[in-house]
């Protein structure tokens, strides 16, 4: 299982363990993370599980898909070029210590 790292707004780090397969909001949400809602459960319906992916990382999604990008305009906290919802983000191997910050709020 990849880990990755979740840094909240206030700098807190935690590290997941997320079954590869599985989405950036399942793992935080299952994990009980305060900062991801995933409302919508994961469906790029409601923005709550907006994140700031590390600048380094990036390149290495896939990219946004159109229903993504046109949710991205809905975000509570500022919407930034490293935006994502985590809910389209799926851990696969190759992201193996992925770094992903949380914004102030997600509602
Ligand atoms: S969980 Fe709703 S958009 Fe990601």
């Amino acid at each position: 299982m990849p880990l990755i790292h979740l840094i909240s707004h206030d700098g807190a780090a935690l590290e997941l363990d997320v079954p590869q397969g599985h989405s950036v909001m399942q793992a935080a949400v299952a994990a009980g993370v305060r900062g991801i809602v995933g409302e919508c459960g994961g469906s790029a319906m409601c923005a709550t599980c907006h994140v700031y992916i590390d600048p380094a990382w990036l390149d290495r999604l896939t990219p946004a898909l159109p229903n993504e990008l046109e949710m991205l305009e809905c975000t509570s906290s500022e919407r930034r070029p490293e935006s994502r919802l985590s809910c389209q983000v799926k851990v696969q191997a190759g992201l193996e210590g992925l770094v992903v910050r949380l914004p102030a709020t997600q509602q």
